[in-house]
């Protein structure tokens, strides 16, 4: 690459477009935007003049008439596997928002194509860099709270998370479509609360879960409750919700052990706060989750170094299967009443 930078097009200029192209600006030097793609010519516009790339309306014209070395696919989940394969094609390397596709087939049909492309791939998941889920794995690899004797995870997204339509005949926001988003909030939103658990407690071996639709217009679900047995022995319970209306402070995360207690709080801008025998009332060991937002460009850097300098990836493709399946899984076992496995080949 002429001046090592990588020229990259952002596909699909929605709503996490900009917390890319933040993440770009502020923690990616290495990468430049030379093209922006998005089917509305209007947010493909204002993509444009934000970033100064060319703005195109469709992937396939930018990839015959764009100049540039990788992709940034964050489009609807049932346009995922028809992107990424094109942009192969096109020996492009790809970054690709999560889920991999909604299906486990699809998804093998994409690593397949990584594979035989020799491109870099990578599944954007960032809350892999979130600075209290890195400094959650630090407390416990340290044995700051003991053993671990079991956690909750709470995810909740207010009630505008629902997306763009996506489709000017359909009023419906895509991700509310099963045949578009291929699951519910646990698939969708839920990832980047599951994520953060395996970095803690290893795969997610088995869940039983409980699914439910509160919101009329959304086919898949919109609120879940489930047990997760980890490879570690670990068990955490896993809740999700699609927010009716004005919520409370939500505690995300909170790991109790025979020593101390790790909690981290959403509320008021995020707390991290370890309980132990020296802490009784709660050390705050960070007081903003403002860093958060950061964790876009940090993926994006570490994207950028795998295609300059062949620079290894903090998780590769394959382990994002690990949100997906348990997603499935959950599906599973909320139609069974049972007990599933998750498996992980
Ligand atoms: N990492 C995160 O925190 C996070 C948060 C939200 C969404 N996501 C993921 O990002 C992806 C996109 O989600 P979103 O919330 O930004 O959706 P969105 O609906 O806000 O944006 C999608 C964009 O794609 C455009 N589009 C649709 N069809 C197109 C086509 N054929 N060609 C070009 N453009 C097309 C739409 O016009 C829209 O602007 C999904 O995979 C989603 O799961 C990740």
């Amino acid at each position: 690459m002429p001046d090592e930078r990588v020229r990259i097009a952002l596909v699909g200029c929605g709503n996490i477009a900009r917390a890319h192209w933040r993440g770009i600006r502020y923690g990616a030097p290495l990468l430049e935007v030379t093209a922006v793609v998005d089917a509305d010519a209007d947010r493909a516009a204002a993509m444009a003049a934000r970033t100064g790339g060319r703005a195109f309306t469709s992937l396939t014209e930018a990839l015959a008439q764009g100049d540039f070395d990788a992709v940034d696919l964050m489009l609807p989940h049932d346009l995922h596997e028809a992107a990424v394969l094109e942009a192969f094609a096109a020996h492009k390397h790809v970054v690709l928002e999560k889920p991999m596709a909604p299906t486990l087939d699809a998804c093998a049909r994409i690593l397949a194509a990584a594979e035989a492309s020799g491109r870099v791939f990578m599944i954007a998941e960032q809350s892999q860099f979130w600075p209290d889920a890195m400094r959650i794995q630090e407390l416990l690899a340290a044995g700051a709270i003991g053993d671990v004797i079991w956690a909750r995870a709470f995810f909740f997204d207010p009630p505008e998370s629902s997306g763009s339509v996506g489709n000017p005949a359909d009023p419906i926001p895509w991700r509310f479509r099963l045949a578009r988003s291929g699951g519910g909030i646990s698939m969708d939103g839920g990832a980047h609360w599951i994520r953060p658990l395996r970095m803690w407690f290893g795969d997610v071996e088995s869940v039983m879960a409980t699914t439910g639709r509160h919101v009329a217009e959304m086919e898949g679900e919109s609120r879940a409750h489930a047990v997760f047995r980890f490879s570690s022995g670990v068990t955490a319970t896993f809740d999700a919700l699609l927010g009716a209306g004005p919520g409370a402070p939500t505690e995300d995360f909170r790991i109790t052990g025979t020593a101390g207690e790790i909690v981290a709080e959403r509320g008021n801008g995020g707390r991290l706060l370890l309980y132990d025998a020296a802490h009784p009332q709660g050390e705050v060991l960070l007081d903003s989750f403002a860093g958060r937002s950061d964790a876009f460009g940090v993926e994006l850097n570490e994207f950028s170094r795998a295609v300059l300098h062949g620079e290894p990836f903090t998780a590769g493709p394959e382990h994002s299967l690990g949100e997906l399946r348990t997603a499935l899984a959950m599906y599973r076992s909320a139609k069974s009443g049972r007990w599933e496995q998750v498996a992980h080949d």
